[in-house]
C-alpha cells in the first residue's frame, strides 16, 4: 500500500514535519517553487492536508478530489471553511485542550500588564526615569474589580478560575447560559461592557463575532475601562478601538491578536495606555510542541482507520 500523500500548508512544527516524513507521503511546496503549478500537479493525490497556516477556503479544498482530512495547528480554525468541508464529508480538525491553560496564564498575565501598567514601568526603568522620579501610581487596580469575560469556551473558563484568585466578580457573554457556573451571564455584549471594569475577549472569528467589539461597547465599558483581546482580531472593529484609546472613551488595552497580523494600528505603536503583544497565547516551546503532537496523532489515527482525536463541531465524529 503507498502512503496516503499529504500537503503541508504554512509552516509545521519540526515534530509534525518529522512524523509526517516518517508515517506518510509528505509533499512540501518547494520555496522557490511555482506554487500553482506545484499545487496542480500534487493534487490528485493529496489526502490530507496539513496546516500552519493559510486560508482553506472552499475553492481550495475543491481542488484535491480524494482529499479526506484537514488537520489545522490552532484551537482557532477560522482559516478553514469547516462548513465547505463538511459538505464535501471531509474531516477537520483542531488542537484544543493542550493551549487551554497557557492561553488562559498569557491573558492573565496581559490583564494585570494592562491594568498595572506593567509594560509602561518597565520602559520608565529603562528610561532613566526611576532616578529621577518615582513612577506615577497606576490609574488602574483589580481591587474590587468587574471582569467581563466574552466567550466562556475552555480558555475562557480557565481565565475564569484565575480569575477568582484575583478576588475578580466575574461574569461572562456567550450564545448561552452555563447554568451551573457560579459566573454571572449576560446574553447582550452592551450590557457586559455596561457592567465590567475590564472586559476580556476569548471570542472566535465567526461571521456573528466580526467587529462585535464596536464603538457603542467600547462606550459602555466606559473611560476607566481596559480592554483586553486573546481571541481573534476581527473580532473587534480595530478603529474604533484605537479611537476611543485616543480619545479617552475607553482607559486602556492588552493585545495579542490583530485583525491584520503582524500588521499592527500605527497609532498603537505610541501609547503608553496599551499592551502589545505578537500573537503568542500558546507560543511556548512546550505548548506549541503539544499541539504539534496533537495535530499529528489527528493524521495518524484517521489513516489507521481509528477516527480523528480533536475533529471540529462542523465535522462530529462518528459523523451524524
Ligand atoms: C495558534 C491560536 O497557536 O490556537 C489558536 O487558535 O490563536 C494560536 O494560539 C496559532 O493560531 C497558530 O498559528
Amino acid at each position: 500500500m503507498p502512503k496516503p500523500q499529504i500537503l503541508a500548508l504554512g509552516k509545521l512544527m519540526p515534530v509534525v514535519t518529522e512524523g509526517l516524513q516518517a508515517e506518510f507521503d509528505l509533499r512540501v511546496i518547494p520555496p522557490d517553487a511555482d506554487r500553482e503549478a506545484f499545487l496542480q500537479s500534487v493534487a490528485p493525490e493529496i489526502r490530507g492536508l496539513a496546516c500552519g497556516g493559510g486560508l482553506v477556503d472552499g475553492a481550495f479544498q475543491d481542488r484535491f478530489p480524494k482529499l479526506e482530512i484537514i488537520a489545522n495547528f490552532g484551537v482557532g480554525y477560522d482559516n478553514i471553511d469547516a462548513a465547505h468541508a463538511a459538505r464535501l464529508g471531509v474531516m477537520v480538525t483542531n488542537t484544543p485542550d493542550v493551549l487551554t491553560d497557557e492561553v488562559a496564564d498569557l491573558a492573565t498575565g496581559l490583564m494585570i500588564a494592562a491594568v498595572r501598567e506593567i509594560a509602561a514601568s518597565d520602559r520608565w526603568v529603562r528610561a532613566g526615569n526611576w532616578t529621577k522620579s518615582p513612577y506615577p501610581l497606576s490609574h488602574g487596580t483589580l481591587r474590587g474589580k468587574k471582569l467581563g469575560i466574552l466567550g466562556l469556551g475552555r480558555i475562557g473558563k480557565a481565565v475564569a478560575k484565575r480569575a477568582e484568585a484575583f478576588g475578580l466578580d466575574i461574569s461572562y457573554y456567550g450564545r448561552s447560559e452555563q447554568p451551573d457556573l457560579p459566573y454571572t451571564y449576560f446574553s447582550s455584549l452592551k450590557d457586559i461592557a455596561s457592567h465590567s471594569d475590564i472586559l476580556l475577549s476569548v471570542l472566535p472569528a465567526t461571521g456573528a463575532t466580526h467587529k462585535a467589539v464596536n464603538a457603542d461597547i467600547l462606550a459602555a465599558l466606559g473611560s476607566d475601562g481596559t480592554f483586553i483581546n486573546v481571541g481573534r482580531g476581527s473580532t473587534v472593529d480595530e478603529e474604533a478601538l484605537v479611537r476611543a484609546l485616543q480619545d479617552g472613551t475607553i482607559h486602556s488595552a492588552g493585545l495579542d491578536v490583530f485583525a491584520d497580523e503582524p500588521n499592527v494600528p500605527e497609532a498603537l505603536l505610541t501609547m503608553d495606555n496599551v499592551v502589545l503583544l505578537p500573537h503568542i497565547g500558546s507560543a511556548s516551546k512546550h505548548t506549541r510542541n503539544a499541539m504539534g503532537r496533537l495535530q499529528l496523532e489527528n493524521l495518524r489515527q484517521w489513516f489507521d482507520g481509528k477516527g480523528p482525536v480533536t475533529p471540529v463541531a462542523e465535522t462530529p465524529w462518528p459523523a451524524e
